[in-house]
C-alpha cells in the first residue's frame, strides 16, 4: 500500500550504472543503512466510515495522500541560505559572518527570514573553525539589510504592505541609531527583486543610493460639480479619483509595480532625493556609487532599460535591451548644495555603452579604476530569453569624469562551441557586492558548466577563468561570500542536502595557486532523519545524451552530446519508474542541485530522468541557438533520445514512465503525450504552453511566440498584431495540435495570476482533454504567479503530483 514500505528490499542496490555513466561519476553513499528505520512506518489512521474525501480522492488515495503529506512537510521545511556577510573581528583575529536564511512557513504561507551568525576562526589551510551562535532571530518584515562598507553600520528597510511610508533604519553594533520614515509621495517601495534591485552606500558612508518604485502618478478627482482642476491632495468623501491613463508595467512578477527610479537618502538627516537627469521613459535598476574624486561631486552608474516601444516581460527575460548611465549627482551635504547645479544639461546621464545591445550589474574594482560589467547582447541580438553571456570593463576615467566614448573591452567573450572540458561560456546573471580577491582584479563568481555549477576566478585584466571548484564534481556550488581571499560556498547535489565549504587559496611551491576545500559544519541545513535516511537509498549520475540526428546540425556545437541527471531510487531488482523532468524557459536548465521537491519524489520511489535538452543553458552558443524555430520538435526528440538512452540500458521499466514539466516544460511535457501517446502512463504539467497562437494575444512575452516558431528570424517578423498565417504556425508547432492522440491522465497545476502563460492556456488544453474522455485534474491557485511557489502553493502541488504519479503507477 504506502509507497514508502517498498523501500525495504532497497539494500539490494548496487552501483549497476556507474559503468554505462560516460563521463561524470555517480554519487555513491557509502554509508547504506542495514535496516529501515523504524520512523518509515506511516501513520495511516483510516479515515473510519467518512464516505466522502476531501480533495476529490478515494479512500486508498486519501490515506496515500494522508502519509506523503507528511513526508512532504519534512522536505519542506529544510531551510536556504539566501545571502551572507563576513566582517572583520574588532579583535582583528579571525572574522564575523552573517548568514540570512529561509524557511517556509505553510501555515502563514510565506517564508519566515532569519539572521544567524557565526565567528569564523581559520587555524590553517586545513583547518578552519565557525563558531555558530545559539540561534537564529527572525526578521519580521524586513525586505533588505545591507551593511556599511566598513561594517560599522546595518541599513534595513522595511517596505510597506499597504500606502504607509517605507522605514529605513540604521543599526550600529549596540542599538538602533536612526529610523526614517518615507512617505508614499516620495516614493513607494524599496525593490528588492533581485533584478532592479540596487542598494549602494557611498564610502564616506554619509549617503545610501537605492532603486524605489516612483510615486503614483496624479490621478483625475470628479465631484459633485464634475471635473476639479488641478492637484487636490483632500481625501473627502465628496470626491473621487478617476484612473487616469493606463500605464504598462514590466509583465509577469512586476503587476502592480511602478517605474523603478533612482533615490539618495542622507543617512543622518533622512532627506531623500530624486536623482535628475534621467530620461522618463528609462526604467534605472542596480545603481552603484563610482569612486569618489576629490573636490568634483559624485556618479552613480546604473543600468537602464527603455520603456520604447514597449515594455515586454523582463523576469527571466534577459534579452531586453539595456545599458549602464552615469549621472551626477550633487553631494547633499546641505540643503543648498542641489540648487548649487546650476544648469541641468550638466545633469543629463550619460550613455557609458552605446556601442553594445546590453550592460547590466556594474560593479567597480577596489582601486576604482575598473568598471566591470556583464552583457547578454547574445540573447538581445538573437531574441532568445537567455543565451551565454559575455563579460566586458571599462578603464575608468582618471579624472572620474565619464564620457559615452569610452571604450568597451572584452574580458570573457561568449563562447559558441567549446572543446570537451573546457570553459563552456559565461552563465551567471549577477555578482556578489565584494566579489574581488585581495589582488584587486580577479572576481569570484558562480556560473553554470552543464548541469551544474561551478566557481570561476576571472582575471579582469587578463581575460583568464579559471574553474576553482573541483572539476566533475557533479555538485551545485554557490558561492555566498568572500572572506578576504578564502570563498564561502554552498555546494549540493539532487541527492545531498546542502552544505557550507570554506575554499582556500593555497600557494604551491611550484608557482601554481590551487584551491582548498573544506568541510564547515553548520545547523542551517538540518533536516530529519527520516529524510537524511530515505535520501541515502537514492544515488545520482549525470549522462551524456549524444544527439540522434546529427546530420541536422548546422553547426558543430549543436550535434555535441546534450546532458540528462538519472536520480535512481531502485526496489528490488526491478527498475523503479520513472518520472521525466522538463525544465521550462526554454533556455533555462536542471542544475545538479538539491530540490526538496525532486528529491520527495525519488523517495518516494520514482527514479528521475531531468533532461537538459538542446536549448539549455551552460552548453555553449551554438547548442543553445539549435533550439529557436524547432520548438515542440528538435526539444521533444532530445526527450525521447534521453528516455531511449535509459531505457536501452535498462535502468528504467518501459510501462512505467510519467512525465512533469513547468512553462515550456508544460509545453514540452503536453507535445510528449500528443506524439508519443504509448509511452507515457501519467503527465502533470504546470502553468504549461499549449496554444501558442492563444497565448501570443495574452502574455506579456508575444516575441517569444514567435522566436520559439521562426527562429531568430522571429525577431524581425514579431508584431502585436499577428496575421493568420502566423496563428497557423503558432498552432501547428503547439501541444493543442496534436491534442486528439492523448490517452496520459494529466494533471494540471495553475496559478490564476500567471501574465507568462495565462491560466486559459492551460484551462482550455484541459477541458478539451477531458471533453475526449481523458483523465483530467486542474488545481487551480487563484493568487499564484507563473512559477507556484508560494509555500501553500508548492507543497498542494507536489503532493498532488505525488499521488497521481502513484496512482496511475502502482
Ligand atoms: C544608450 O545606448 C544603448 C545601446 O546602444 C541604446 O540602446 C540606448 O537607447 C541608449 N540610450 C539613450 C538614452 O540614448
Ligand atoms: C605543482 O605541484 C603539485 C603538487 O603540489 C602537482 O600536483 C602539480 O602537478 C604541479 N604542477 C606543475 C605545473 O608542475
Ligand atoms: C609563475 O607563473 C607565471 C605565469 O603563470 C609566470 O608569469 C611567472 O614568471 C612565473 N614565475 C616564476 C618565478 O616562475
Ligand atoms: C568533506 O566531506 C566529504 C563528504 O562528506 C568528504 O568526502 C571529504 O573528504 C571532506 N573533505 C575534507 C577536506 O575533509
Ligand atoms: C534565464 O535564466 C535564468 C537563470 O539564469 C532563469 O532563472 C530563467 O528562468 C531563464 N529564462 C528563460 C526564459 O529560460
Ligand atoms: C488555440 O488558440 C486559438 C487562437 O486563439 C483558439 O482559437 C483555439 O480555440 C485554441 N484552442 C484550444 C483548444 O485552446
Amino acid at each position: 500500500m504506502s509507497s514508502i514500505s517498498s523501500f525495504s528490499s532497497v539494500l539490494s542496490f548496487v552501483l549497476v550504472f556507474s559503468s554505462l555513466v560516460l563521463t561524470l561519476q555517480v554519487h555513491s553513499h557509502s554509508s547504506l543503512h542495514k535496516t529501515l528505520p523504524a520512523v518509515l512506518a506511516m501513520d495511516s489512521s483510516k479515515a473510519g466510515s467518512v464516505k466522502e474525501f476531501r480533495a476529490g480522492l478515494d479512500e486508498d488515495t486519501e490515506e496515500e495522500y494522508a502519509s506523503q503529506s507528511k513526508l512532504l512537510q519534512e522536505f519542506t521545511s529544510i531551510s536556504s541560505i539566501d545571502k551572507a556577510w563576513v566582517f572583520k573581528s574588532k579583535s582583528g583575529i579571525g572574522s564575523q559572518a552573517m548568514f540570512s536564511i529561509s524557511q517556509p512557513n505553510l501555515l502563514a504561507n510565506k517564508k519566515r527570514k532569519y539572521m544567524l551568525s557565526s565567528s569564523i576562526s581559520k587555524v590553517s589551510n586545513n583547518n578552519v573553525n565557525f563558531q555558530w551562535a545559539p540561534f537564529p532571530v527572525e526578521m519580521t518584515g524586513v525586505s533588505i539589510t545591507i551593511p556599511s562598507p566598513s561594517g560599522s553600520k546595518l541599513l534595513v528597510i522595511r517596505n510597506p504592505e499597504n500606502e504607509s511610508p517605507t522605514q529605513f533604519e540604521i543599526w550600529s553594533s549596540s542599538q538602533l541609531e536612526k529610523e526614517f520614515q518615507i512617505p508614499q509621495s516620495t516614493h513607494g517601495s524599496v525593490y528588492a527583486d533581485g533584478w532592479f534591485e540596487g542598494i549602494s552606500w557611498n564610502s564616506d558612508e554619509s549617503l545610501v543610493t537605492y532603486v524605489a518604485e516612483e510615486p503614483s502618478p496624479c490621478k483625475p478627482t470628479f465631484n459633485y460639480q464634475g471635473y476639479k482642476k488641478g492637484v487636490t491632495k483632500d481625501k473627502e468623501c465628496t470626491s473621487w479619483k478617476g484612473q487616469g491613463d493606463w500605464e504598462e508595467e514590466w509583465g509577469e512578477f512586476y503587476a502592480g509595480k511602478r517605474q523603478p527610479a533612482p533615490f539618495v537618502i542622507n543617512i543622518n538627516s533622512g532627506k531623500v532625493h530624486a536623482v535628475r537627469g534621467i530620461e522618463k521613459s528609462l526604467s534605472v535598476g542596480q545603481v552603484v556609487w563610482a569612486p569618489p574624486v576629490e573636490g568634483i561631486d559624485q556618479y552613480l552608474v546604473f543600468v537602464g532599460w527603455s520603456a520604447n516601444p514597449r515594455k515586454l516581460g523582463i523576469k527571466y527575460c534577459q534579452n531586453r535591451p539595456c545599458a549602464l548611465y552615469a549621472v551626477k549627482v550633487p553631494l547633499y551635504k546641505s540643503e543648498a548644495a542641489e540648487s548649487d547645479l546650476k544648469s541641468l544639461e550638466e545633469l543629463n546621464a550619460v550613455n557609458l555603452t552605446q556601442s553594445i545591445s546590453s550592460a547590466f550589474v556594474p560593479r567597480f574594482s577596489p582601486d576604482g579604476k575598473l568598471l566591470v560589467f556583464l552583457s547578454a547582447k547574445a540573447s538581445v541580438d538573437s531574441g532568445a530569453h537567455n543565451a551565454t553571456n559575455s563579460l566586458h570593463r571599462i578603464d575608468w576615467p582618471a579624472d572620474g569624469k565619464p564620457s559615452s566614448s569610452t571604450k568597451i573591452i572584452d574580458v570573457i567573450p561568449v563562447v559558441n562551441c567549446a572543446e570537451d572540458g573546457q570553459f563552456p561560456g559565461l552563465y551567471c546573471s549577477s555578482f556578489l557586492s565584494k566579489p574581488w580577491l585581495s589582488d584587486g582584479c580577479t572576481m569570484i563568481l558562480s556560473s553554470y558548466w552543464h548541469s551544474c555549477q561551478v566557481i570561476l576566478s576571472v582575471n579582469v585584466l587578463r581575460g583568464e577563468v579559471l574553474r576553482i571548484s573541483p572539476a566533475d564534481s557533479g555538485f551545485l556550488w554557490t558561492v555566498l561570500t568572500l572572506d578576504e581571499d578564502n570563498v564561502i560556498v554552498v555546494c549540493s547535489s539532487p541527492v545531498d542536502v546542502p552544505n557550507i565549504k570554506y575554499g582556500c587559496l593555497v600557494d604551491k611551491a611550484n608557482n601554481t595557486t590551487g584551491w582548498h576545500w573544506l568541510n564547515v559544519s553548520s545547523p542551517i541545513f538540518k533536516c530529519s532523519e527520516k529524510v537524511r535516511s530515505l535520501l541515502s537509498y537514492v544515488q545520482f549520475g549525470i549522462l551524456q545524451i549524444p544527439v540522434k540526428d546529427v546530420s541536422d546540425c548546422l553547426k558543430k556545437g549543436a550535434a555535441k552530446a546534450f546532458e540528462a541527471l538519472f536520480v535512481s531510487s531502485k526496489v528490488n531488482d526491478a527498475p523503479a519508474p520513472l518520472i521525466v523532468v522538463l525544465h521550462g524557459g526554454p533556455h533555462d536548465v536542471s542544475l545538479s542541485t538539491f530540490s526538496k521537491s525532486l528529491a520527495f519524489l525519488s523517495s518516494i520511489g520514482f527514479s528521475l530522468l531531468i533532461v537538459n535538452y538542446r536549448g539549455s543553458l551552460g552548453f555553449g552558443e551554438e547548442a543553445l541557438q539549435s533550439l529557436p524555430g524547432k520548438v515542440g520538435s528538435q526539444d521533444v526528440n532530445d526527450v525521447l533520445t534521453a528516455i531511449d538512452h535509459v531505457l536501452e540500458k535498462g535502468l528504467v521499466d518501459p510501462s512505467k514512465i510519467i512525465v512533469v514539466g513547468n512553462s515550456h516544460g508544460g509545453f514540452l511535457t503536453t507535445h510528449l503525450i500528443g506524439q508519443t501517446p504509448h509511452k507515457f502512463v501519467a503527465a502533470a504539467a504546470l502553468n504549461p504552453v499549449c496554444n501558442l497562437s492563444s497565448m501570443v494575444g495574452i502574455t506579456d512575452i508575444p516575441d517569444w511566440c514567435y522566436v520559439g516558431s521562426y527562429g531568430t528570424n522571429g525577431k524581425t517578423i514579431f508584431t502585436e498584431a499577428p496575421t493568420a498565417e502566423h496563428l497557423t504556425r503558432f498552432y501547428n508547432k503547439s501541444p493543442i495540435s496534436h491534442i486528439s492522440k492523448v490517452k496520459a491522465p494529466t494533471i494540471f497545476l495553475l496559478g490564476a495570476q500567471d501574465l507568462r502563460v495565462p491560466v486559459s492556456n492551460g484551462l482550455q488544453y484541459a477541458r478539451a482533454l477531458k471533453e475526449r474522455g481523458v483523465e483530467t485534474k486542474v488545481i487551480l491557485f487563484p493568487n499564484d504567479i507563473h512559477p507556484i511557489e508560494r509555500p501553500q502553493s508548492d507543497f498542494e502541488s507536489f503532493l498532488n503530483i505525488g499521488v497521481w504519479f502513484k496512482k496511475y503507477c502502482k
